[in-house]
């Protein structure tokens, strides 16, 4: 039975719809330049009472999860409740509909839920800047995932600029089954665009984001190629389908989307994949 004082969190995916990066830093993290939205789908996390922090697994994804027992989710509560200073229990389930390392925030996404989820459970009076320095100690992406609103990404992930009034556009998310490690994509990094760009216009249509995207890039494309040669291939597959305005992948891959001028391009390109690639994780939704 589920108790009265219940809290339900989703954790929105993340998508990098541009990733410049830029000089490796003293402590081992690149800076970074992004333009991130969150699509309305993600996974779901339930906070109920309880006297130990625990973590049930549910959902697509969950075996994906089952050799990481110590994952996000159970590191951000300990965080939570090591900063405030208190001993609560809480019992975690999360349901996992996103693939796990696949660029699309996942883990980050999570933890960042669990720090909103816990502090509403906890009755914590956190303040923003705090939630966002615990969540910085978490990785790199789990701040900008805390307020899960279209953000402008600096430094390692963590300098955020919230952006408002952006454009909607119908999305299709494509994971072709491989998993790809963010700090070995990092790694095989040879060339890279570089930082210093202005934050973006103002823009009101899908078709005026897409032309601003056009001169930007995802930098991590090129070495999760190399990594999964698959990822190059789906967004081959991505930008030739009708009514795609736009292929690229997101994050450290190997989550790729395609930006579409309406819902039912998007709908249909999801379905002629799926035929081809049943084992394939697909989603449609809208940005922004
Ligand atoms: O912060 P997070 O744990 O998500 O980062 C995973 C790895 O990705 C880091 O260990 C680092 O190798 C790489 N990374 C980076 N620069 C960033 C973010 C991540 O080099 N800004």
């Amino acid at each position: 039975m589920i108790a009265a004082e219940t809290v339900r969190v989703v954790a929105p995916a993340k998508i990098n719809l541009f990733l410049h990066v830029g000089a490796k830093r003293a402590d081992g993290y690149h800076e970074l330049e992004s333009l991130v939205f969150f699509a309305k789908l993600g996974d779901e996390l339930v906070f109920e009472p309880a006297d130990e922090i625990s973590l049930a697994v549910e959902g697509r994804f969950a075996e994906a999860l089952s050799h990481d027992p110590d994952n996000l989710v159970l590191k951000a509560a300990r965080a939570l409740a090591d900063d405030a200073k208190i001993r609560k229990g809480a019992r975690i389930t999360l349901t996992k509909n996103l693939p796990v390392a696949s660029g699309i925030g996942g883990g980050s996404a999570d933890a960042a839920a669990t720090l909103r989820g816990l502090a509403r459970l906890w009755d914590l009076q956190v303040m923003p800047e705090r939630l966002h320095q615990i969540g910085q100690s978490l990785g790199s992406d789990v701040p900008v995932c805390i307020g899960s609103t279209p953000a402008w990404m600096e430094g390692r992930g963590e300098k955020l600029t919230r952006l408002d009034g952006f454009p909607q556009a119908a999305i299709l998310l494509v994971n072709p089954g491989v998993a790809v490690p963010t700090g070995k994509v990092f790694a095989a990094l040879k060339a890279r665009r570089g930082i210093g760009l202005p934050l973006p216009p103002a823009m009101t249509t899908a078709n005026e984001l897409v032309a601003y995207l056009k001169n930007t890039a995802n930098d991590l494309e090129a070495p999760a190629r190399e990594i999964a040669p698959v990822v190059g291939e789906l967004l081959d597959t991505l930008a030739a389908q009708p009514g795609a305005l736009l292929s690229r992948m997101s994050g450290s891959g190997a989550t790729c989307f395609a930006l579409f001028e309406n819902n039912q391009a998007a709908i249909a390109a999801s379905r002629a994949l799926n035929v081809r690639n049943p084992g394939w994780w697909f989603a449609t939704s809208r940005i922004g």
